[in-house]
């Protein structure tokens, strides 16, 4: 058993994390995050120069807490894992740098992270990878804040290369990310940011079918997403029928969640369908959302699995775990100085 530090800051969470593990077992220990919302919430989205100011600020005092609440010691840690792409560039390098000062000190091995591997990993948590729920080959969906993408995944993680995300790619959006669209079509609502979760309470008691918002690329035989146009379709609407009371917002709300959650169900489902997986998985902020996992839930012929509603959104521990993979197949790294981070995936 080996115990990583996991550092991730590639967005506007501040996140470290201790995990335990060998090939195949992934026990989270400690997570300790701290979410800049409300820092970006009076500028209605994420300040890139605000959020890397802030991670200056809480980088050390996480790193002490998931430390503490793992109850160890800074020697303890066998290696440092850290996200360094993609993200906002100077978001990323506070956490590399921290990982890098780190690792040397302690004269460990420090591992580089893709942070969308990261959320691959976050549904494997706390689990073993021989666990007989999720059978292989699985077809993932990442829906996030700034990706969009479908994966088909032929082995559990302790298999997968450093190229998994490329070589398994299927389809993914060809503009906003499913996060964004709920995020920027709850701000034309009224909604404080981020909008995804208010519009998953909103539409709880809203009609679904008031309004038709587009399906994007519904018709294409492929299984790419787009999601601009409803942006525009909900901008129009909203301009001619103003809501005028909580009803009216949630109407929109559910019409406009039916839309995203339409397009993302329809292309994973086909997805998994030709892929012949004997299981789907859905992971990253949206996995959330509570109409998506129910319609999965009941359309599905597959079973469906979803992280833990903790490692839904960003946190270090799928950073840690990848880690840990890393660490067993050889690929931590003690030449470390040169590391960088890369703001594009
Ligand atoms: O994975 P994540 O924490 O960060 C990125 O890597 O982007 O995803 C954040 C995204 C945001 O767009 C947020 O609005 C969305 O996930 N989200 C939700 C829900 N909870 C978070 N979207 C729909 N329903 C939710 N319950
Ligand atoms: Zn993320």
């Amino acid at each position: 058993m080996i115990r990583i530090l996991g550092i991730e800051s590639s967005c506007d969470e501040c996140s470290a994390s201790v995990v335990s593990g060998e090939l195949g077992t992934y026990k989270v220990l400690s997570v300790s995050t701290y979410s800049q919302i409300k820092e970006h919430a009076p500028f209605g989205g994420v300040v890139p120069e605000v959020a890397s100011r802030n991670h200056l600020l809480q980088m050390q005092p996480v790193m002490l807490d998931a430390l503490e609440k793992a109850k160890m010691k800074w020697t303890d840690i066998d290696a440092v894992a850290v996200t360094n792409r993609p993200g906002l560039i100077g978001a990323l390098l506070v956490g590399v740098t921290a990982a890098k000062a780190l690792a040397y000190t302690l004269k460990k091995p420090l591992i580089p992270v893709h942070h969308l591997e990261g959320h691959l990993m976050s549904v494997f948590l706390s689990r073993t990878d021989e666990n007989p729920w999720i059978p292989f080959p699985t077809l993932v969906l990442l829906a996030s804040g700034g990706h969009t993408q479908l994966h088909a995944i032929q082995d559990s993680p302790s298999k997968w290369e450093p190229t998994i995300l490329k070589d398994s790619l299927v389809g993914r959006s060809l503009d906003d990310a499913a996060g964004e669209a709920f995020d920027k079509t709850a701000k034309l609502l009224g909604f404080p940011y981020p909008g995804g979760h208010h519009l998953d309470a909103a539409s709880k008691t809203g009609d679904r079918k008031k309004y038709d918002f587009p399906r994007g690329l519904e018709r294409k035989d492929n299984f790419d997403f787009s999601f601009s146009g409803l942006k525009t379709s909900v901008a129009n609407a909203i301009q001619k029928n103003p809501p005028a009371n909580a009803q009216d917002r949630a109407d929109f709300a559910a019409s406009i969640q039916e839309a995203i959650l339409d397009s993302l169900i329809s292309k994973t489902l086909r997805a998994a369908q030709e892929h012949r997986v004997k299981s789907i998985v859905i992971v990253g902020g949206v996995s959330a959302n509570q109409r998506l996992r129910e319609r999965m839930n009941a359309e599905s012929k597959v079973p469906v699995f979803f992280p833990d509603k903790e490692f839904s959104t960003d946190q270090a521990a799928m950073i840690a775990a990848v880690g840990v993979n890393r660490f067993y197949r050889g690929e931590a790294t003690s030449d470390f100085l040169e590391l960088n981070g890369f703001a594009a995936s």
